[in-house]
């Protein structure tokens, strides 16, 4: 027996093509439902195209039903008047399909623009915050002209570099090296808590007095582990948290406040660590004069394996010249 001789096609094509239309008639309830949630609010036009698309669904399933009705009971007559309504509504539902896709695309896009322009804004308003809470140690003049901007171009210089060698290829990724480069300039947030005649003391200071200062990694980090306590998120102050408290260990442990050594230091702080020392040593202070980027590097690549992690101090004997550029372009 042949296809076209089967008596059962046609019933057989009509029910599965009720059964298709159905499934349609749900998913695309699902669908509205999802699609609500992300359009303009009161966008009347696709909530009406929305229930014009669903009733000619609804249409369509009822035309099956009815021609399957006619196929049982031998009905031929309305045969031709059922195939023109077919490829009527056949018509007015694939426009409406275009249409409901256009539009909503286009408000989808509308919204999709007004969340990234309020992206932005968000992450201009957290640069700025960043560097106001950081400039508040400046306005004390406790840190000299551009120590900060300097700093964090040091650190961001230090982990691509380190990020190269397979031993921290996986872990320092874009997104981590963007985040201890954010958190490099609040390395010192803590130091607002030290009191001016401590700091702003010209001459040596006592061993009492050191202890306060060295107050300022702690003070900091819990400072930014309470803001940090209060987002639902993943955000950059864990690294930050990491790197105000342990940016003056030591590799060798002889460091503080918790005197952590070698890779128990959090990485984040070995680099802080290093990038620090550059720019203080090629600083002026009232009880020091600045040292020459040479003289800087000497002192550096002695402290290899004592202050600093000798991976750090090898990736900054290879990209130290980028530090003089930036020393010199941002000085003051
Ligand atoms: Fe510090």
């Amino acid at each position: 027996m042949t296809c076209a001789e089967c008596s059962y096609c046609p019933y057989l094509l009509i029910l599965t093509g009720a059964a298709l239309m159905l499934c349609c008639i749900i998913k695309f309830r699902n669908a509205i439902t999802i699609a609500k949630g992300m359009l303009l609010k009161k966008n009347h036009g696709i909530s009406l195209l929305h229930g014009m698309h669903l009733s000619l669904m609804v249409i369509f399933f009822a035309g099956y039903c009815v021609v399957f009705y006619f196929l049982i009971r031998g009905i031929q007559s309305a045969g031709i008047l059922f195939v023109a309504i077919g490829f009527f509504f056949g018509a007015l539902f694939a426009l409406l399909s275009i249409v409901l896709q256009l539009d909503t695309l286009s408000s989808i896009k509308v919204q999709h623009e007004s969340i990234k322009l309020a992206n932005q804004q968000l992450l201009q308003t957290e640069s700025v915050t960043i560097f106001t809470l950081a400039h508040q140690a400046e306005l004390r003049g406790l840190e000299t002209g551009k120590h900060i901007e300097r700093t964090a171009h040091y650190v961001r210089l230090l982990a691509q570099g380190l990020s190269e060698m397979p031993k921290y290829r996986s872990y320092l990724v874009s997104g981590y090296i963007a985040d201890i480069e954010k958190s490099a300039p609040l390395h010192d947030i803590g130091m607002v808590a030290v009191p001016d005649s401590i700091l702003k003391k010209p001459g040596k200071l006592t061993p009492e007095e050191f202890e306060i200062v060295k107050t300022h990694c702690e003070n900091g980090a819990r400072l930014l582990r309470t803001a940090d306590g209060k987002l639902s998120f993943q955000s950059f102050l864990k690294i930050a948290v990491q790197m105000v408290a342990s940016h003056h260990e030591k590799w060798n442990g002889k460091g503080y406040p918790r005197g952590l050594a070698d890779e128990s230091i959090p990485l984040s702080g070995r680099i802080m660590a290093l990038a620090d020392v550059y720019d203080a040593l090629r600083s002026d202070y009232p009880y020091k004069k600045r040292l020459s980027h040479e003289e800087a590097c000497k002192i550096i690549a002695k402290e290899k394996g004592e202050h600093f992690d000798p991976d750090i101090v090898e990736v900054f004997s290879s990209i130290e010249s980028k530090f003089h550029e930036i020393s010199v372009g941002l000085a003051g």
